[in-house]
């Protein structure tokens, strides 16, 4: 039995952070920002490298002597406990997961599997190794969410720590269901946890099935650009430096069985970004106003679509003073040139499987 949330007795530090999901797009940020601000930790990075993780994303600091690259599934409970053993981690940054909602739409099962099993197998074998070790009083295991689990908006409205749940895809329920979990084994075994819900993050890095990227990369090239149905669907965009920066100042000064919302404050209806994005992209690529306004093609809708997120942020501002650092115009603007400077990237990651599953996706629309 817990009491309410706690702060810690002082900002903490680590010896050594166990971050799953660091070859994807926000884990590859935050490992490039521990690095900097906890010089003295060791940075363990356990990735399956699935399609969407991709260690060309942490190239930049593969040399780096704290950080260590582990290619593993999070649900191998005897790896885990092997690597608890051998790095006596004393923090676990959870990211690892199946991320995209329309591939949760196509392949539910793998969603459950990692999101819920996975991250069930990495709580337990953080509360056997912390039990034993006797550290549950200086640990932390740190979750990171996503809004989806709140479910979808109407016109009005923000999401808070206290909105109920209703997720409503197969990736919301599993990443609801894995929340639930955590807080299971906090409130039941005394779990030192923590938990953020954030919106829909944007920047370099990020696989291009995502809306952002996949826009830029279709401008670029000429080809459709898909909205589904109407495109009056809102997302509220968070720059994945801020939600990095954010991710840290809970790592240090989360209070144990806390949750925080993380949002940009900047909501964007989808048909709107993409009239932005076409703007920026065209301009820089020296092409006449409006040039790719003709790409623009409406799809079939997502089944499910949720019509509108957004995040009410103000707990962890007044909590722990995090607050976004860019406007969406600086942050869209270092990301279009991220990406038109970076093409051999793009051509990296999308893989064989990537184009065949792009092909289908697009065909049953
Ligand atoms: P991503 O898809 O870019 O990366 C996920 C990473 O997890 C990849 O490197 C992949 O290889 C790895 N992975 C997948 N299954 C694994 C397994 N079984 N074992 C080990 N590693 C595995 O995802 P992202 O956009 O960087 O999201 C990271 C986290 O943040 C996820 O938990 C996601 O639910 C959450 N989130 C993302 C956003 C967003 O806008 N991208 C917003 C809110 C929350
Ligand atoms: O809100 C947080 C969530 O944001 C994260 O938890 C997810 O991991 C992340 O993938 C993201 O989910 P979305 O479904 O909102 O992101 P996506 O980029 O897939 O879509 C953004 C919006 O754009 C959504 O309304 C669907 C629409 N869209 C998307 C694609 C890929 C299109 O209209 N056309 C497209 O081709």
């Amino acid at each position: 039995m817990t009491t309410a949330p706690q702060p810690p007795k002082e900002t903490r530090s680590f010896q050594s952070i166990l971050v799953t999901g660091g070859a994807g797009f926000i884990g590859s940020h935050v490992i490039r920002r521990l690095l900097r601000t906890h010089p003295n930790t060791k940075v363990v990075n356990l990735d399956a490298l699935t399609y969407a993780g991709n260690l060309a994303n942490l190239k930049d600091v593969e040399d780096h002597a704290h950080l260590h690259f582990v290619k593993g599934d999070i649900q191998d409970r005897a790896l885990l406990d092997k690597l608890f053993e051998a790095h006596g981690f004393d923090a676990v940054l959870h990211l690892a997961a199946e991320s995209h909602v329309d591939r949760s739409i196509d392949e539910p099962l793998a969603f459950l599997e990692t999101n819920i099993l996975g991250t069930a197998a990495l709580l337990h074998a953080a509360k056997e190794s912390w039990t034993r070790r006797g550290c549950m009083e200086t640990a932390l295991f740190y979750h990171v969410s996503t809004d989806e689990v709140y479910g979808s908006l109407g016109q009005e409205g923000l999401f808070s720590e206290t909105t109920a749940y209703d997720p409503r895809s197969p990736y919301s329920a599993s990443k609801a269901s894995s929340d639930h979990v955590v807080r299971a084994y906090h409130h039941t075994y005394g779990l030192p946890t923590v938990i953020s819900n954030c919106s829909n993050n944007y920047g370099s890095h990020q696989f291009p099935e995502k809306l952002i990227p996949l826009m830029i990369r279709n401008i670029v090239d000429g080809r459709p650009l898909p909205i589904y149905g109407e495109g009056i669907n809102i997302r509220d965009w968070l720059w994945v430096e801020d939600h990095a920066a954010a991710m840290d100042v809970i790592l240090q000064r989360g209070w144990v069985g806390d949750t925080y919302n993380i949002g940009g404050l900047n909501e964007w209806r989808n048909i709107d970004l993409v009239h932005k994005l076409i703007d920026l992209v065209d301009s820089r690529l020296g092409r006449t106003k409006g040039h790719s306004l003709g790409l623009i093609t409406f799809v079939k809708d997502r089944a499910g679509h949720d019509m509108r997120y957004a995040i009410d942020a103000s707990h962890l501002a007044s909590r722990l003073g995090w607050k976004p650092s860019v406007t969406f115009e600086e942050g869209l603007s270092h990301t279009v040139d991220w990406y038109l400077e970076n093409a051999s990237w793009m051509e990296e990651v999308t893989s064989g499987d990537y184009q065949q599953y792009y092909a289908k996706h697009y065909d049953k629309r």
